[in-house]
């Protein structure tokens, strides 16, 4: 199925659904990447990849209007599922309703637990045994659709929102391919 992938940053999620589409038998294709952040490195990384890339700044635009030029892109590339890999924007209801139960995200925390930002750190704050990630389904509300899959990791002693950051990213780069994967499948 075709995918498109919206990022706003670094972009390592989206390399590693990028290196999973490689696979024979990977049920999705990468038809594009789109970013609110003309500087997001992850964009030069899909390029060079050889990934048909859009960006478009949200700066001065209502929100509404940013997520239409986004969709008409997605439409145009012809993508049936989008998977969020560190996009930081809201998104409009519009935007939501359009590709309701076909745009996943994945969010460095074991939901319903701390949704929004400074997941590692109020894991940490919290006492918490165990951190983790999640993928989810996108509704309107933030992070707050059905989670699809979960991979948890253990909180040491001494561990600081880095550390703690650093062992759940490994956890995610696995999981987000097998989950998306997983999911495509079973929906076509
Ligand atoms: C990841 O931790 C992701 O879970 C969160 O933002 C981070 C993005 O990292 N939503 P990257 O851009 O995929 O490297």
């Amino acid at each position: 199925a075709p995918l498109a992938i919206l990022i706003s940053g670094r972009g390592s999620n989206m390399a590693s659904l990028l290196e999973a589409a490689r696979a024979a038998d990977c049920p999705y294709e990468v038809v594009l990447v789109a970013s609110n952040n003309p500087d997001a490195p992850g964009l030069a990384f899909a390029r060079d990849a050889g990934i048909a890339t859009f960006a478009h700044s949200h700066k001065g635009l209502a929100r509404a209007d940013f997520d239409a030029i986004i969709d008409a892109e997605l439409r145009k590339a012809g993508a049936r599922y989008v998977a969020l890999a560190g996009y930081m924007r809201i998104l409009s209801e519009g935007f939501v309703a359009g590709w309701a139960g076909r745009m996943v995200n994945i969010h460095p925390s074991l939901l319903p637990l701390y949704k929004g930002l400074d997941t590692h750190g109020r894991a940490i704050a919290a006492g918490d045994a165990e951190g983790g990630c999640s993928v989810h389904l996108v509704t309107a509300e933030l992070d707050d659709g059905e989670v699809i899959a979960q991979a948890r990791v253990p909180i040491r002693p001494g561990d600081t929102a880095e550390t703690l950051a650093d062992r759940v990213l490994i956890e995610e780069h696995r999981l987000y391919p097998e989950a998306l994967a997983a999911y495509i499948r079973d929906h076509g």
